[in-house]
């Protein structure tokens, strides 16, 4: 299945959730194995955002790459399905603005097997300023809040990492899901990944599709500690690097 529209060709993956391929590079938003499934079996499986959900301490996501809006709507969806007495705060950054805004409508074409839920989730998001959107989720039976800021432009802009510190608030979790680094260097950078490490608390669990050596390199030099999990689907392994050192102060 193939259709050109002006933030990608729509395709179909395994798990029956759509993607899309980028205009100009081809790469596509996720793994052929599955768009949903790579939210669900990397991104929260694999960081134990459940376990951390229900230990009730407020948590804090970073979601570089908003895309689809797979991860940060799996992320929102363990949080309500839990017994949050905990708020979360998640961050995202994207740049394609016109991804942003087809997300909100609810009108984009991957979205058309969506729950009512994930629509009206995404639909939560208003703009507040020139690239910055902002919702806000109350968990139906505890009552506490879900806090979503989407900072559209260049991630490296880091106009997301002063707001953070302006709200004197530090990740516990990051998604890191970036284009490759073949078309996407400038987000796989030690310079990036020291950026991430400065918005990090120590403990803190970054999660990422690629165990390229060249990756695990960039993210051991700027403090982090990087391990193979197991993958799913068509990846033997993903990778979760830790921040175990104190928050960097350079
Ligand atoms: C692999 S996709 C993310 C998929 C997404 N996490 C999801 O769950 O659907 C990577 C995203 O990063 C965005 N992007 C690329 N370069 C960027 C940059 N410099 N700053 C912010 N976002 C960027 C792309 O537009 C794309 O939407």
């Amino acid at each position: 299945l193939e259709k050109q529209n002006q933030v990608g060709t729509l395709a179909l993956t395994e798990d029956g959730s759509f993607t899309l391929a980028h205009p100009v590079h081809g790469e596509t938003y996720h793994s052929s194995a599955g768009a949903m499934r790579e939210a669900l079996e990397l991104y929260i499986a694999g960081s134990g955002l459940l376990a951390a959900v229900e230990t009730g301490r407020d948590l804090v996501v970073i979601d570089v790459g908003l895309g689809l809006g797979y991860n940060a709507l799996s992320t929102i969806q363990t949080w309500i399905g839990s017994h949050a007495s905990n708020s979360l705060k998640m961050v995202s950054m994207e740049s394609n603005l016109d991804l942003i805004n087809q997300l909100v409508s609810g009108q984009g074409e991957w979205q058309a097997p969506w729950t009512p839920e994930w629509l009206t989730w995404a639909a939560q998001l208003r703009q507040v300023s020139p690239g910055q959107w902002a919702a806000q989720l109350k968990h139906p039976q505890t009552k506490t809040l879900f806090t979503w800021q989407v900072f559209g432009g260049d991630a490296r802009n880091l106009h997301w990492s002063e707001w953070m510190r302006g709200q004197h608030i530090f990740a516990d979790f990051i998604w890191q899901d970036a284009f490759s680094p073949k078309v996407c260097l400038e987000l796989w950078t030690a310079d990036w990944f020291q950026t991430l490490r400065r918005t990090a608390k120590p403990g803190a669990k970054l999660l990422t599709y690629s165990v390229a050596r060249a990756v695990r390199d960039s993210l051991a030099h700027a403090g982090w500690i990087p391990k193979r999990i197991p993958g799913t689907g068509t990846k033997r392994h993903w990778l979760m690097a830790i921040n175990t050192s104190e928050i960097s102060s350079e």
